[in-house]
């Protein structure tokens, strides 16, 4: 934080302990002990007295431990505390301990073959557990995703379900490119176009004659990434087109909008932070979500 905000913080900070101190001062001697107040409610009536001594001392004591805190700890703006605790200090101490206490068990299911781990239960609930704490924010907690992030449960695979596919797409990340088609193409050609992708995934309220043009322009177009067939290619990230299930929505909208726009999803890599060793188990655990799998 800046220098001035530190000043603030520091100055707040005591303040406030001897504001606390100089109260407790106020309330340790009373002028008229054992007389009313005036103060009255519902016929129970409220009587000058001091503060009980072991009361006073408490609020004493915690003062005196705060101050000793705030000298050990960070916690006076700037100031580092006397110990050099950090919690990225301590968050990383905790990981090393993670890792040395729980290596030799990742280690073991590394040489594993991943279709074997994921029947495994006690890896699959380690899986689960590295999933939840990094995938589920954006694949969710059932792995069924959502608009822009893929169901993982669904055998459907745009970056492609082979061992090294699926780990690279975790160890190293993946970045769509589906390049925006409305300058090219205009809003008939996008119309036309969009109509095709609809009547490719057996829609019946696609426009015929609308999707005959269209389909010339995907060949022209489209068919490099998405394949002739629309089936798609894994090598691109480019989904299968002639199916139900959509990344972007399966609305005429939503799919004109990605044909006129693009979209560029992003799965990101996490080489840094799960090792070869976690990957393998978490790639494992997310194959044993696959229908038909032996789970
Ligand atoms: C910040 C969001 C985000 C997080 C966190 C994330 N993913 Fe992804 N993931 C994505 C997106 C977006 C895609 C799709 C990329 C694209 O558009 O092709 C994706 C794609 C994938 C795919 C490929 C799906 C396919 O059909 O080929 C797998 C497998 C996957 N993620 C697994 C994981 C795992 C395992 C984790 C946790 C270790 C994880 N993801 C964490 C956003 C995320
Ligand atoms: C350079 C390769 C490339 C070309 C060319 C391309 N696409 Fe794509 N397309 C992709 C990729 C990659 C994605 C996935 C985007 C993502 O995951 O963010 C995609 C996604 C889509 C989607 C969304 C699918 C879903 O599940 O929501 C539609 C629809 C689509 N493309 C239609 C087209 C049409 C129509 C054309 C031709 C006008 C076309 N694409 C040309 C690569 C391409």
């Amino acid at each position: 934080m800046s220098e001035v905000v530190s000043i603030f913080v520091t100055v707040g900070v005591l303040a406030a302990l001897l504001a606390f101190f100089l109260l407790l001062q106020m309330n340790r001697k009373v002028n008229n002990e054992g007389k009313p107040t005036g103060h009255k409610y519902d016929g129970i009536e409220e009587l000058d007295n001091p503060l009980p001594a072991w009361w006073y001392w408490v609020f004493v004591a915690s003062i005196i431990y705060g101050l000793g805190y705030l000298a050990y700890y960070p916690g006076l703006g700037n100031f580092a505390g006397l110990s050099g605790w950090t919690s990225v200090g301590q968050l990383e101490e905790d990981e090393q301990n993670a890792d040395e206490r729980y290596g030799p068990m990742f280690a073991k299911y590394m040489n594993t073959p991943i279709a074997e781990l994921s029947t495994l239960p006690a890896a699959n609930k380690m899986g689960q557990r590295i999933f939840a704490s990094n995938c589920t924010v954006c694949h969710g907690a059932t792995a069924k995703g959502g608009f822009g992030f893929p169901n993982l449960t669904d055998g459907e695979w745009i970056w492609g379900n082979d061992d090294e596919q699926l780990k690279s797409t975790i160890l190293n990340g993946r970045m769509a490119v589906m390049p925006p088609w409305g300058e090219v193409l205009g809003d008939k050609g996008v119309a036309e176009v969009s109509e095709y992708v609809l009547q490719l995934a057996g829609r019946t309220d696609a426009d015929p004659a609308l999707a005959a043009e269209g389909e010339k322009h995907f060949g022209t177009y489209c068919a490099v990434c998405h394949g002739p067939q629309a089936k798609g290619q894994t090598m691109f990230g480019a989904p299968n087109l002639t199916n139900e299930r959509w990344l972007y929505g399966n609305s005429r909208l939503n799919i004109q909008d990605t044909v006129r726009n693009g979209r560029s999803g992003q799965m990101p890599a996490f080489e840094q932070k799960l090792g070869p060793e976690k990957a393998h188990i978490v790639a494992a655990y997310v194959r044993s979500l696959q229908p038909g799998s032996a789970k």
